[in-house]
Order: C-alpha cells, then sequence, then structure tokens
C-alpha cells in the first residue's frame, strides 16, 4: 500500500456497509427467523388475498431521499409485502405451471447476494459451481457430457437460446454477420397447436416472424399429430422454404401432453432438422422413477429446455438450456472484445460463461439448485414429481366420481382440466359459472386454480408442481368446487 494517499480529514468517505454490524446482526436474526415461522404457518394462511387500498398505496410511493432505519424498512416489507404473496409456495396453489420454491435455495440465495460473484465468468468458485449444476442438468436427462449448457432465468429464455442456434445453424447464410435478410429461403420451425407462447416470441424476437412457427394439429391426446407434421414439411419444402427445426413439447402448458418424443427424433433426422425438447414442464421426469418412461428419446435432441424453477421447486429465476453441439452453442454467442481477453493467470483465466447466451453480467443461479439437490438428493425430486403425478391421478379419480364435476381433457402428469357441469347450462353460462368458482376459490383464499381452453372447451385447470399439497387438500378442493358450484347455479 506504498505511496497510497491518506484521505484529507475534510472527506467523507461513504459505504453502504452498516454503522454497526452488531445491529445487523441483531436485525438479521429476527428476518431469518420470521422467515422461518412464514413458511413453517403457510397452511394456516390463506393461498391468496387482495391488497387493501392502504397497501395499493404504499407501493406509490415517491423516491426516497433520506435515509429510513433498516429496521424501518424491514417492517414496511412486512406489512405491505409479505401477507400479499402470488401464492405458489401455499400447499393449494395450483395455478399455471410454477415451482413452490424452498427455504434452503431461499438460503442459497441470501449466501449468493453475500458472495456478489458475478457468473459472466472468470477463475473463482461460483463458476465451477455454475459449470457443475448444468453438467448435473445432462445427467439428470440423459445427456452426453460433451454436451454444453447454461443457467438463465427460466424456461423462455432457454427456448430463445436454443431457437438462435437452430437458426443459425440452418440459415445457409451468416446470420450473425449477414443478418435474417440475407437468408435465401425463409426458415420454417414447426411445433404443436399446444406450444408455449414463448416460442412465438423467441420466433419473432429472432427476425423469423410469428408466421415462421408453423402449429401442426394435435391428437385427442393434445400430442403432436406426426404424420400432419411430415406432411406440413413436404409443403413447405415445395413452397420454396427452409424447414429448420422441430420443437418437439414434453409437458405442455395446457394439459400436460408429451410428444411423441421417438417419433420427433427419427422425422427430424430423417428430414435433417434441428430437435429441440421444450421439457420446461416435462424434462424433469427423467429422475421420476414410476414417469421417467414418458420423456424416453428426450436424450435424442439437439437441445432441450428445462426449468428447475419449476420441478425442481428452485426459488425464481432458474432455467437451463443444453445443447448437444457444444461448438454450434459458442458460434452462436461468443464475442472476444478486448475488455474480456482471458489471461493465462488470475481472474480471467477461465471460460468466459457469457459466451453462452445474452446476458454478459449474470446471477448465481446455481447455488440454490446446487445446495437442494446436495441436502436432498435428484432422488427424492423424483419422488415428489411421482407423488404429484399420483395426486392429479388421485384427482381425477374424485371428478370422475363426481356427477357435478367432468374432466375436459384426459390428464396426462400432473396437470387436471375439468370442469363443474350443470346440465342444461350452455356453453357461455356455464364458462361464467366456471370462471365465478375459481375467482371465489381466489378471493376466499381456499386455492388457486387458473382456466384455459383446450380443443375450444373452456375448463379450470389444476397443475401439482408443489411438494407442499396433500391429498387433503384435493378433497377440499373437490368439496368447496361442489359447494360453490351448487350456491352459484343460476
Ligand atoms: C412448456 C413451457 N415452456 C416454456 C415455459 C416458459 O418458462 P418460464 O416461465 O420459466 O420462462 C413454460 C412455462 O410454464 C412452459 O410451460
Amino acid at each position: 500500500m506504498v505511496g497510497l494517499r491518506a484521505p484529507l480529514s475534510s472527506e467523507v468517505e461513504e459505504t453502504l456497509d452498516p454503522k454497526d454490524w452488531e445491529d445487523v446482526r441483531a436485525l438479521s436474526h429476527l428476518l431469518v427467523n420470521e422467515s422461518i415461522d412464514y413458511l413453517r404457518d403457510i397452511r394456516q394462511r390463506p393461498v391468496w388475498q387482495e391488497m387493501p387500498a392502504g397497501v395499493k398505496g404504499a407501493f406509490g410511493g415517491s423516491l426516497p431521499r433520506s435515509p429510513t432505519p433498516l429496521v424501518d424498512v424491514y417492517r414496511q416489507v412486512t406489512e405491505n409485502l409479505m401477507p400479499y404473496p402470488m401464492g405458489n409456495i401455499h400447499p393449494r396453489f395450483w395455478s399455471w405451471f410454477m415451482g413452490s420454491s424452498n427455504f434452503t435455495g431461499a438460503l442459497a440465495d441470501f449466501l449468493a447476494a453475500v458472495l456478489g460473484s458475478n457468473l459472466g465468468g472468470g477463475n473463482h468458485a461460483a463458476a465451477l459451481m455454475d459449470n457443475q449444476v448444468v453438467n448435473w442438468c445432462k445427467e439428470m436427462i440423459g445427456f452426453p457430457s460433451s454436451a454444453s449448457g447454461t443457467l438463465v432465468s427460466g424456461g423462455s429464455m432457454a427456448n430463445l437460446i436454443a431457437h438462435v442456434i437452430a437458426r443459425n445453424v440452418n440459415a445457409g447464410v451468416d446470420v450473425r454477420e449477414d443478418g435474417v435478410g440475407a437468408i435465401k429461403k425463409p426458415l420454417r420451425f414447426y411445433a404443436s397447436d399446444q406450444v408455449h407462447s414463448c416460442h412465438r416470441k423467441a420466433v419473432e424476437a429472432l427476425g423469423l416472424g410469428n408466421k415462421a412457427l408453423r402449429r401442426i394439429t394435435t391428437d385427442a391426446e393434445l400430442r403432436i399429430d406426426v404424420g400432419a407434421l411430415r406432411a406440413a414439411i413436404a409443403q413447405d419444402r415445395n413452397a420454396g422454404f427452409e424447414p429448420a427445426c422441430v420443437i418437439a413439447t414434453a409437458g405442455t402448458v395446457n394439459t400436460g401432453a408429451i410428444d411423441d418424443l421417438e417419433a420427433l427424433a427419427n422425422l427430424a433426422a430423417e428430414e435433417s432438422l434441428w430437435f429441440h425438447v421444450d421439457g420446461c414442464i416435462g424434462a424433469l421426469l427423467a429422475i421420476a422413477p414410476a414417469n421417467a418412461y414418458r420423456v424416453r428419446g428426450i436424450e435424442r435432441a439437439q437441445s432441450v429446455a428445462l426449468d428447475p424453477h419449476k420441478w425442481l421447486h428452485a426459488p425464481f429465476e432458474v432455467g437451463c438450456i443444453l445443447i448437444r453441439d457444444a461448438s454450434a452453442h459458442r458460434g452462436a454467442f461468443t464475442v472476444t472484445q478486448e475488455y474480456l481477453e482471458s489471461t493465462p493467470r488470475g481472474l480471467a483465466s477461465a471460460a468466459w460463461l457469457h459466451e453462452y447466451g445474452l446476458q454478459t453480467t449474470r446471477g448465481f443461479r446455481a447455488l440454490k439448485v446446487w445446495m437442494s439437490l446436495q441436502e436432498h438428493g435428484v432422488e427424492k425430486f423424483g419422488r415428489l414429481i411421482d407423488q404429484n403425478i399420483a395426486q392429479a391421478r388421485y384427482l381425477t379419480t374424485l371428478i370422475d366420481q363426481q356427477p357435478f364435476l367432468e374432466l375436459v381433457a384426459p390428464t396426462s402428469i400432473n396437470i387436471v382440466c375439468f370442469r363443474y357441469r350443470s346440465p342444461g347450462l350452455e356453453d357461455g353460462a356455464r364458462k361464467a359459472l366456471n370462471i365465478e368458482i375459481m375467482l371465489q376459490l381466489q378471493e376466499k383464499g381456499i386455492a388457486a386454480l387458473s382456466d384455459t381452453t383446450v380443443h375450444g372447451e373452456h375448463c379450470l385447470r389444476v397443475a401439482i408442481t408443489n411438494h407442499r399439497t396433500q391429498r387433503e387438500d384435493l378433497d377440499m378442493l373437490v368439496a368447496e368446487m361442489l359447494r360453490l358450484g351448487a350456491s352459484l347455479k343460476p
């Protein structure tokens, strides 16, 4: 430290560190204690509740210009934020498709922030752990260790990254240099009409346009019609398009249907197309002993998107994309800038992780996955997936036994599509009745379901991606639906 200038006594050098570490220690202990109580007592609280006007108003305050003691800041959080969660950590939350988080993951997110490391890359321990978690993801789905991958914000980003690579590999021109305008024949991607909306956003963002994503019809089980897909590819070739990528969905968001992965892998190979699996819902079935058979063939894909913040219950956000051809992956994103050159030793002597995706700075997402997998072991996560699927089957049986409830789609994995039926009600009135039941279940804090339309039929939808759900919660759901349905029907 020779030669450093001592600060002049008139200069005040500031920091964000607390003046008194003991104060912050006491508050941190309180925060952790209250967080543990919060999770321990989750079942006693409503799944969801509407915020009073005063609470909503509290979030309209202007930019704070002067300091507030941290203890008072934390009180604002406990009063205005913590009582009004989305609800997906509650045992009776089954809307859309979300994991239910876990406390170890929360501790990990705290530690990741304390460590503060940037996972853009570099020679430090967090980068090695990031790599290790990607390797574990490969192992979980039976992907080769030579494949590459990266942790991203979630499934949408994972699918986008795969589509960038599929586009570049099949464009027939240097898209990175010359852009999509240089592509001679318009590219076509194929998926079922049940494909998740993030694929549309991806092809639009890639400059290919929504029409580049051809939606293929589905069968009665909501799986892609492979014959119709084959015909569409032939038709497009004849019409001067360039078929580029087949997207299989392993677990559709509407019903959990799983496309025939083996058949699609064969077809993609015959047609020399990129074979991508959107496994955001179902790729992790591969670790579930009773259900792994459903995703046989996933290991043949060129790319797989999966979502640890769904069935591994990692706190948001963490998704993962795996790419069989590591050089194609790097080829899509590598940029060596003068300020990011590698050095033979030291901090910049390891591979840059930002060369596998769009972000430069990356958060330390791996730790929450790493700690939970270490704590419980992967087999427990597999059993929890089997448990959710068995619970969905149980709910399906309950529905089958009730004359006032009916299934609207076959239950494939953990998603149950059903509705309250009241003989004589026409479609519009039945839809309105079911939406009212769903809203009252939410507003009374009983359960959170969502709704959708499957092959033209409106229904309510229960997706059990929840390690806290028990069968008695499903008994309660059926009882409450029958009670509400009887009281609300016209
Ligand atoms: C099949 C499928 N793909 C992609 C996504 C998008 O994932 P994320 O919400 O993690 O971005 C979802 C979300 O539920 C999904 O169900």
